[in-house]
């Protein structure tokens, strides 16, 4: 049986793509790097330091000015994050969450994400989630495995028992790589490796859930 969801956060449960841009946008400006909101797809997922690197395209700086942006771009994204509140839930996401706690089964978030902690502070869903695991909480990111391993730990559960819900690709690459079944959220061309896919949460109920995934 299903004892758990682990959650994706950005894209999955708020979207946070459009502040992670304006923080980027910032500095790349500031540095003269050209930086556009379609490259800002590339990076849905991406940690923080892979996103500079992409973003600086082979430039070469010194590690210390590397570690001086990314704090910079961070700073920038934290005064961003003020403005979230529960009105930039994603439509379904906490009917979902809480129709998921009312049938006994747990809610776990599995985000790269090392301000996760604060967004769902500020999002007034933390009271539904029985376990956390976000960017502080594993060496290796997405699209290894660990991130959700850690998570199915902290819940005392194992990989059969928890579904992934992701809306990046290597997010579904990195639960498969676990051996979890996976939701995906968005179109096929990037989460079809997904045991089941929807365009998003909005109407989506735990039952539907279940149905895709075989276990009514
Ligand atoms: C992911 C976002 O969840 O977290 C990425 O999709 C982001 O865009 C990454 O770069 C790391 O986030 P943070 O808050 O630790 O810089
Ligand atoms: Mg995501």
């Amino acid at each position: 049986m299903i004892q758990a969801f682990i959650f994706d956060l950005d894209g999955v449960l708020t979207d946070t793509a459009e502040y992670h841009y304006r923080g980027w946008k910032r500095l790349a400006d500031e540095e003269g790097l050209p930086f556009s909101r379609e490259d800002n797809e590339h990076l849905r997922g991406v940690p923080r330091r892979e996103s500079l690197m992409l973003i600086l395209k082979g430039r070469s700086y010194p590690e210390e000015k590397i570690l001086e942006m990314m704090e910079r771009k961070n700073n920038y994204y934290l005064d961003f994050i003020k403005e979230i509140s529960p009105r930039d839930l994603l439509p379904g996401a906490r009917e979902l969450l809480e129709e998921i706690h009312a049938s006994g089964r747990k809610n776990a978030l599995g985000s790269a994400s090392k301000n996760a902690p604060e967004v769902i502070d500020r999002l007034g869903i933390r009271d539904l989630f029985d376990a956390l695991s976000d960017g502080h909480s594993v060496e290796r990111q997405k699209p290894a495995p660990d991130l959700f391993l850690h998570a199915a730990a902290q819940l005392g559960l194992s990989v059969a028992d928890c579904v992934v819900v992701e809306d990046a690709a290597a997010g579904i690459e990195a639960a498969l790589a676990g051996g979890f079944r996976a939701v995906g959220l968005g179109p096929r061309e990037r989460v079809g490796q997904a045991q089941a896919v929807f365009p998003s949460l909005d109407g989506v109920h735990l039952a539907d859930l279940l149905k895709s995934l075989n276990e009514e």
